[in-house]
């Protein structure tokens, strides 16, 4: 396509260079998106994330705000508690752009005070984790994001999604929480369970590492299984066979070892194991038992 005929990017400045913010900066400026400025609570973290880009941008500490210069879409990515006063600060300037939180509980009503001002304001959340901002594209490719917004402000950030090579979708502003604890459900909770295995077999004598080593490729087939089936068919293992004297072992065994957590979970989670299979009610009593 003739240069003249390809769309320019909007400029983006991110406010929050933090793992998520970082890695929106170097993605978004390898898909040809010019940074305006980035911002931290810290300038040095600020400047941290400058290095990891080309070109030069404008590095500036949160308490700097008002020296931001203009851009046409304003990424918060700062931790929730903080977006509502980013949002007040960047009212007070005298331009007016697009503003994006990046906060899956939150709505963009957060972000009404620069509403006011005449600013565009919306959301886009991507359910991915982001752990190394030096990931960037890789990071953040493939994943699902949820989108908030005016109709301009949801266009705006279905491009910035699908140029991230992104899927988008849209859910009820005032689910935002549930959509959210969902979220943790399958990434921070299945992170604290995997734990809770780590430390049953720790007590079996493996070292953690070990004990990571051989649980992952187990992990890795189950989430194949559920890439292509439903939960009810993907189960396997105990639960699914019915195997009772083996829950009775498991259940003896968390006991005899102390592993109150795992045993608090290993509970619940079997319930719901049980309803998926819509079998075995024996088991469902032997748990309840417990
Ligand atoms: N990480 C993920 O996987 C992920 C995924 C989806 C959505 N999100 C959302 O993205 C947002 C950021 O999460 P994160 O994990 O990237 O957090 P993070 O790594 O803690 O980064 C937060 C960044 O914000 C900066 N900051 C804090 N207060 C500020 C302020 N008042 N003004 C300007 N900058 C400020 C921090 O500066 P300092 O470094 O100097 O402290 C830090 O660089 C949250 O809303 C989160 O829900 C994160």
């Amino acid at each position: 396509m003739p240069d003249r005929k390809r769309k320019q990017k909007p400029k983006v400045s991110i406010i929050g260079s933090g793992r998520l913010g970082t890695a929106l900066a170097v993605a978004l400026a390898g898909r040809g998106y010019s940074i305006g400025s980035l911002v931290a609570r810290r300038a040095q973290k600020a400047r941290q994330a400058a290095s990891l880009l080309d070109a030069e941008v404008q590095v500036l500490a949160a308490k700097q705000l008002r020296s931001l210069s203009p851009a046409d879409v304003f990424l918060i990515t700062v931790p929730d508690d903080q977006i509502a006063g980013v949002a007040g600060a960047l009212s007070s300037l005298s331009f007016t752009a697009t503003a994006l939180h990046t906060s899956g509980a939150l709505s963009a009503e957060v972000l009404a005070p620069l509403r006011e001002r005449g600013w565009h304001i919306g959301s886009v959340h991507p359910l991915m984790a982001v752990s190394d901002a030096r990931e960037g594209d890789g990071a953040l490719r493939g994943g699902y994001w949820s989108v908030e917004g005016d109709k301009t402000t949801l266009r705006l950030a279905k491009t910035i999604v699908s140029d991230l090579s992104g899927k988008s979708f849209s859910i009820r502003s005032e689910d935002k929480p549930l959509y959210h604890a969902a979220a943790v459900m399958a990434a921070g909770n299945v992170v604290a369970l995997f734990d809770v295995a780590l430390e049953m077999l720790v007590q079996c004598g493996l070292t953690r590492k070990t004990a990571r080593s051989v649980l992952l490729p187990l992990i890795a087939s189950t989430i194949h299984n559920l890439e292509t089936k439903d939960p009810a068919q993907a189960l396997t293992g105990t639960f699914a066979r019915g195997d009772v004297e083996t829950v009775k072992r498991h259940l003896a065994a968390l006991k005899n070892k102390d592993l109150a957590d795992a045993l608090k979970l290993y509970r619940l989670l079997g319930e719901r194991s049980l309803k998926l299979t819509k079998k075995h009610p024996q088991i469902t009593q032997i748990l309840k038992s417990v």
